[in-house]
């Protein structure tokens, strides 16, 4: 494991924790710290595990450079609140239930990924799993935005 461990965490684990991952493992990459900083993602369902990411994720990703394709969709696990020292959601129900199966120790480890996101900003990253082909659009412009910020918090974290 690294120095510092990052996961971001939806629904299915299809479509927006993958694209967030995709984009901060980029970020990381570019900044030369991806020996330092570990990135992953996960469900808060059991659906679609073992899936690849949502092919209009995939696509919408792919058109600004992401690669999402060798990801696959997981479960959140307890395991999972010991081993990342962040844990990053991207609506509030998916807080609500990471709050819920999260020990008590480790809860100050839950975030909302937009708080990372230079103001003003919107508060969560809407599903857009039954809306059209805008919705992923919009999942990747606030991905970008939050994981950028995101990468400075975990810059000062590293003392980079
Ligand atoms: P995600 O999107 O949480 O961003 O991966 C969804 C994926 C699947 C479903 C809902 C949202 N679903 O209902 O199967």
């Amino acid at each position: 494991m690294n120095p510092v461990s990052v996961c971001f965490v939806c629904l299915g684990n299809i479509c927006r924790s993958p694209t967030a991952e995709g984009v901060m493992r980029r970020l990381v990459a570019d900044a030369g710290l991806a020996a330092a900083i570990d990135v992953d993602s996960a469900g808060t369902g059991d659906w679609h595990i073992g899936e690849a990411p949502d092919e209009r994720a995939r696509a919408a990703a792919e058109r600004r450079g992401y690669d999402l394709s060798a990801l696959r969709a997981t479960q959140i696990g307890a395991a999972d609140f010991r081993r990342f020292d962040l844990i990053v959601a991207m609506d509030d129900a998916n807080l609500a239930v990471l709050r819920d199966v999260c020990p008590a120790a480790q809860r100050g480890k839950l975030r909302l990924l937009m708080e990372f996101a230079p103001p003003p900003a919107d508060r969560v990253v809407a599903d857009p799993y039954f809306g059209g082909a805008a919705g992923f659009e919009t999942v990747l412009d606030q991905c970008e935005a939050a994981c950028a910020g995101l990468l400075d918090v975990l810059r000062a974290r590293l003392g980079t």
